[in-house]
């Protein structure tokens, strides 16, 4: 699908970004081992978020979709079956590291495959906290490199080592991954974090009544039953929320609200940059419950650039490549540091957006492997790829809306992954006339 983007001369009105994958994920990995019914609602259509849903049905999990609802039949921390077949990720990668945490604790091997992007993403960072447990997983390795690649066969193990373990990469996945696994282990599981990263995890696990402890860059869980909480609404995703509120604070005449987006602050480090770039973005918390949530309101404010630091980046990471539209837009340099991991995403994003900015005739400098500077200035339309990106796609049509002309992303059906709604949303705010996408058969 290419999606054709025209200028817009402003964005306006009111809107509920989908459910957040992220927080998604969670309930339903959890809730799978918890003891009783959940109803996680509303359920988002990101393709991401079925394969979570596929993969516990194949471990023995009812589910059922009951209108904007999907129930699930608990098994309890002991009921999960081995799986007759292997366990399909697609390419959602917090899917299979999650569920890797999860699987290391059974008393059964499985095997998690993967589509072609994710079979070249990481997985060193899972493997060895779970070996260290005592699961055993084979992966695949290149030979050039020590790292090891779905698919994972995951030898599981019960009960599990507790450990101690310092990581080595910000990283919420990794983080996830041994709690999960910490639910199976004797002793208690502690992971030191040097910068925080998101806790959603953590915020699930206490709603199903987990024994989690947290403190001072710490967190520490223990085995021990879960009971399902009956119903976890699910917040707006506040990665998806980026795309609209950038947009309205580049376009000249823009005002949006959004409303019932996830306001979690290990999350919201985009709306602190953004403040500081000039922006008129305000959120609003309107319930503060297992995961905060609120309305936000952008209009449109010239920007400036500004710097991102290394610490700033687990805060904001999913948010990199939207915020690289912004500081092509604002007046000035702006600076990314410490944005490697961008590389290992579902392309290496950034080259992914330093290319198409390129095209769209913004200056960019990769300055090192982890650092991009921007220089702010005008954009001007052109034919550019989503590189197979659903962040790199829908970055790029905001910046469209800035450009001079008309841009085309090519390969724009990927932002499916994520955020079916995208372009139909982007047009309901900038008047359907500006967003046009064109199946390609
Ligand atoms: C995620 C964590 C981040 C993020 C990804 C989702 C999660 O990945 O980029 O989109 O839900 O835990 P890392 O853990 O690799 O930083």
């Amino acid at each position: 699908m290419d999606a054709i983007i025209q200028p817009s001369s402003g964005l306006h009105g009111r809107l509920t970004v989908p459910p957040d994958k992220a927080v998604c994920h969670r309930a339903v990995l959890i809730g799978a081992v918890a003891q009783g019914r959940i109803e996680i609602t509303p359920w988002p259509e990101a393709d991401d978020c079925q394969q979570t849903l596929q993969l516990v049905r194949d471990v023995g999990v009812a589910v059922s979709r009951s209108g904007p609802a999907v129930r699930l039949q608990g098994v309890g921390i002991d009921g999960l079956r081995a799986p007759s077949r292997e366990l399909f990720c697609g390419e959602s990668g917090t899917t299979l590291r999650l569920a890797a945490g999860l699987l290391a604790g059974q008393p059964f091997d499985s095997t998690l495959t993967a589509g072609s992007s994710l079979r070249r993403r990481p997985m060193r960072r899972i493997v060895d906290p779970l070996a260290q447990m005592g699961a055993r997983i084979d992966g695949a390795s290149a030979p050039e490199a020590a790292e090891l690649f779905p698919p994972l066969t995951i030898h599981g193990a019960r009960p599990l080592k507790a450990i101690r373990y310092p990581m080595d990469v910000a990283s919420a996945q990794v983080k996830s991954a041994v709690l999960l696994a910490g639910l199976f282990a004797q002793g208690r599981t502690t992971i030191i974090e040097r910068i925080k990263t998101r806790d959603h995890t953590e915020r699930a696990l206490r709603c199903f009544g987990a024994r989690l402890e947290q403190r001072d860059g710490e967190v520490s869980i223990e085995a021990g039953p879960l009971r399902c909480p009956g119903m976890l609404r699910l917040p707006g995703d506040v990665s998806s929320a980026a795309f609209f509120l950038i947009a309205a604070s580049c376009v000249p005449n823009s005002q949006i609200e959004l409303v019932d987006v996830g306001l979690n602050p290990t999350r919201t480090g985009l709306l602190e940059v953004l403040k500081r770039m000039g922006a008129d973005v305000r959120a609003e918390v309107t319930e503060n419950g297992w995961e905060p949530r609120g309305t936000v309101r952008a209009t449109f404010r010239p920007l400036r650039a500004t710097t991102v630091t290394a610490a700033e980046v687990p805060g904001l990471i999913d948010e990199l490549p939207i915020l690289m539209v912004a500081a092509a837009c604002a007046k000035g340099k702006s600076r990314f540091e410490g944005i490697g991991e961008l590389r290992v995403k579902e392309t290496d994003r950034l080259q992914s957006m330093v290319s198409g900015l390129q095209r769209l005739g913004a200056t960019v400098r990769i300055v090192s492997s982890e650092t991009v500077e921007i220089d702010g200035g005008p954009l001007k339309g052109g034919d550019v790829s989503a590189a197979r990106d659903h962040r790199t796609a829908m970055s790029l049509a905001v910046a469209g809306l800035v450009a001079e002309g008309l841009t085309t992303i090519r390969g724009a059906e990927c932002v499916a992954k994520s955020f079916p709604e995208f372009f139909a949303q982007l047009g309901q705010l900038t008047g359907s006339s500006t967003v046009k996408t064109v199946d390609k058969g």
